[in-house]
């Protein structure tokens, strides 16, 4: 099975790899360099040793004075200095420490050949065993020649320990490994707080990737940094905005669609309602209101006939709207002012509000430009709003209209606010109520404000439910006035 592992882990992995190897062949190549140094050292200074001995002892040789050369010998050798052997031209031992006469190989055997020259000698390593002590030694073997004479006296062989060398190999060993460590250690924790650095932007990235994928586009990533993960991110929240715009643009293209397939099937179902029952409905009024003139019914037929009159006059009703809310409307523009629409709006409704003995109070801002519009349509959607407020209040209720202008986006807008004392619209209403075949009346048909709304943008326009002070309700129509057309 294949580990995923993080880029963190695996950038660390790699940095130890590569800081583990680096140090240790620098630590090789300089150990190896500092043991030759050392080995290079100790053999010059055993040869510089061999030299002094064969000067010393010159004299002794020179006469032969066998005895004086072992004494001489006895007093030389030191800790460091474990044996000295003495031997004549032909390489037979004349005189050496005690310690070794027993070993006949260090002894007995001279390593020089007999034609060596002066500057001949013989460097080796070996062991050295006596009882109680056995170590490592460097064996030196230098000749011996008379001053300014060409003939070779002898040669002399000396034993150095290789303890206090050994001890120095050590020592510089165990400060490089010190130093590697070290810098191992201190590669790594960097290493570590680069990989921190690198790893956390990603980390950051990846979540805010995922949160993403799960649909969450308000989520932005941070980053503030100038690198090429910063532009990573900073292009990342782009994309996300974009696609954040693109789904609102996409759910309100969904939305328009759902709506004109609506209003499609609306106006199918109009035109067919129109054809069947238009026609019916015509002669059934006419014949009821035959009947309704007879003289000879009595007062309950009457009211039976009054009943069935009420029923046509609502389906009429029905049928005006739809047939209202459906018909292709090709708007006919003119430059009104919109308090004489106003007026002719209330004119007409006059009589419901009597009827209710609702007050309608009208405010008109003194400079109102005119507004260029389908002065019918426009009034259509006034009596669709006066008349559902007047619906909605009380009988002796109030229904308030406030003309002015307002800018919006540097563009001067007729407002007319339409307020009323009575029912109010829950707020999560305000919307569904411009939605067609929206109601809460029992006789209510819900295309009045649907066929406001449709007017209103068809004139580029807006009309909405505001928060409103009190009970009752708010609406705000407005219309461009676009001053010069
Ligand atoms: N001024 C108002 N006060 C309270 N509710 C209102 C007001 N105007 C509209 N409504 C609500 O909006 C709904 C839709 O209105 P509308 O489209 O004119 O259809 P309808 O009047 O046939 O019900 C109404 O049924 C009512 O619930
Ligand atoms: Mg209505």
């Amino acid at each position: 099975m294949r580990v995923a592992l993080s880029l963190r882990a695996r950038y660390t992995i790699w940095i130890v790899l590569i800081l583990t190897g680096l140090v240790t062949s620098i630590l090789f190549v300089v150990q190896r360099r500092e043991v030759r140094m050392i080995t290079e050292e100790t053999k010059n200074r055993g040869v510089l040793t061999a030299r002094f001995i064969a000067n010393l002892n010159l004299r002794a040789m020179l006469l032969w004075d066998i005895e004086t050369l072992q004494s001489n010998v006895e007093e030389q050798i030191d800790d460091n200095l474990v044996y000295i052997v003495f031997y004549d031209r032909f390489g037979r031992p004349l005189a050496g420490s005690r310690d070794i006469r027993g070993d006949r190989d260090i002894f007995e055997n001279s390593r020089l050949s007999p034609d060596a020259g002066p500057d001949a000698m013989h460097v080796e390593s070996g062991m050295f065993h006596v009882p109680g002590r056995s170590s490592r030694v460097l064996e030196i073997e230098i000749p011996i020649f008379a001053p300014e004479s060409a003939t070779r006296w002898g040669s002399v062989k000396t034993g150095h320990m290789l303890e206090d060398m050994h001890r120095e190999v050590r020592n510089v060993s165990r400060i490089l490994l010190g130093l590697g460590l070290a810098g191992l250690a201190v590669g790594l924790l960097a290493s570590f707080l680069l990989g921190r650095r690198i790893a956390r932007p990603i980390r950051n990235l990846v979540d805010g990737t995922q949160k993403i994928a799960r649909g969450d586009f308000s989520h932005t990533i941070e980053s503030d940094s100038r690198d090429e993960i910063g532009e990573l991110a900073r292009s990342f929240n782009g994309m996300t905005r974009d696609l954040l715009d693109m789904r609102e643009r996409m759910a309100e293209a969904n939305r328009k669609l759902v709506q004109a397939e609506k209003l499609a099937s609306i106006g199918r179902l109009a035109a067919t309602i129109a054809h069947e029952i238009r026609n019916p409905l015509t002669s059934v009024n006419l014949n009821i209101q035959k009947v309704g003139g007879s003289e000879n019914l009595d007062e309950v037929e009457k009211e039976h006939i009054a009943l069935c009159r009420d029923g046509i006059d609502q389906i009429e009703k029905f049928i005006r709207e739809m047939l209202d809310f459906t018909r292709a409307a090709d708007l006919n523009c003119d430059l009104f002012p919109v308090p004489q629409i106003l007026e002719s709006s209330r004119k007409i409704l006059e009589g419901v509000f009597q009827k209710k003995n609702v007050r309608l109070d009208v405010k008109a801002a003194p400079d109102l430009p005119p507004v260029f519009v389908d002065a019918d349509k426009i009034r259509q959607v006034l009596l669709n709003v006066l008349r559902n407020a007047c619906e909605a209040v009380e009988p002796g209720g109030k229904v308030a209209v406030v003309m002015d202008t307002n800018a919006s986006s540097g563009r001067p807008m007729a407002r007319i606010r339409i307020s009323d004392n009575g029912s109010g619209i829950p707020e999560k209403d305000w919307e569904n109520i411009f939605e067609p075949f929206f109601t809460t009346k029992a006789s209510g048909v819900g295309l009045g404000l649907a066929h406001a709304r449709k007017i209103i943008a068809q004139h580029g326009g807006t009309i909405r439910v505001l928060k409103k002070q009190g009970k009752g309700s708010l609406f705000e129509i407005r219309l461009p006035c676009e001053e010069g057309r």
